[in-house]
């Protein structure tokens, strides 16, 4: 593994959308850099660009301009199937919408990166699913579990091959205040025991509390908060 302490960089990084004939620059010539195992937070209005963000990071969207390294690798520089390899390997995600396979059970749904790393090792699965309070509902469907148990299992799969770096994109937003803190408490406490790397989205005020670093965009740039 990488001993460079930082995560995440950006380098003059530009992206600008194109569809029809408008062009909109969401981002322009960011630069920016995250250490290793901090917790950050991304605030900022409706369609600033956070989400935009946060695909360039986890190598869904490539930048218009300028170069975004993780952990050392220079995401731009990645073969297709370099990319595939480095969002399955290295990437944890968290959505709003949780984005649990309706049709796998709960551990089932734990245990999907494990597959497709090879990794054999089904016991981290149950094991992460018992700390997050979701030991019970192991072979439940995710349709049977509450908002905030499908948020957890979802975190559980977004942890459990130890990915260097956690990506969650509004991930309290569909859940009431109570609920938000504790599944935010936890991923908090899971990460920083991994010395993992996680970059939030939220709106959240509760949230700011556990994070190490706020950083806003505004105007198509980044700033610390
Ligand atoms: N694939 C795309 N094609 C064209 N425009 C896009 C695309 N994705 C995002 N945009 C535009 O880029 C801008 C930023 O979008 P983005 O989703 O990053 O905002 P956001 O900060 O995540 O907003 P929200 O808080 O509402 O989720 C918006 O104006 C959006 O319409
Ligand atoms: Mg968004």
């Amino acid at each position: 593994m990488n001993t460079e302490p930082v995560a995440v960089s950006l380098l003059g990084v530009s992206k600008t959308y194109r569809s029809g004939g408008a062009e909109q620059v969401v981002l322009s010539d960011v630069d920016l850099t995250i250490g290793r195992g901090q917790f950050v937070v991304i605030l900022g209005r409706s369609g600033s660009g956070k989400s935009t963000l946060l695909n360039l990071l986890g190598a869904m969207d490539r930048p218009t301009a300028g170069r975004i390294s993780v952990n050392g690798t220079d995401i731009g520089a990645l073969r297709e199937r370099e990319r595939t390899k480095f969002r399955r390997v290295s990437l944890g995600f968290i959505f709003q919408a949780y984005n649990l396979v309706p049709t796998l059970s709960v551990l089932e749904n734990v245990q999907l990166p494990l597959a497709l790393n090879r990794i054999d090792d089904d016991a981290s699965a149950l094991r992460l699913l018992e700390e997050l309070a979701l030991g019970d509902k192991a072979e439940a469907w995710p349709e049977d579990l509450s908002g905030g148990e499908q948020q957890r299992a979802a975190i559980a799969r977004a942890l459990v091959h130890r990915p260097e770096l956690i990506l969650a994109d509004e991930p309290t937003g569909n859940l009431d205040v109570d609920t938000g803190r504790g599944i935010i408490r936890l991923l908090d406490d899971l990460v920083r025991r991994n010395g993992q790397t996680l970059i939030m989205v939220t709106h959240s005020q509760e949230v700011i509390g556990y994070a190490d670093r706020v950083l806003t965009i505004s105007d198509r740039k980044l700033f610390d908060v």
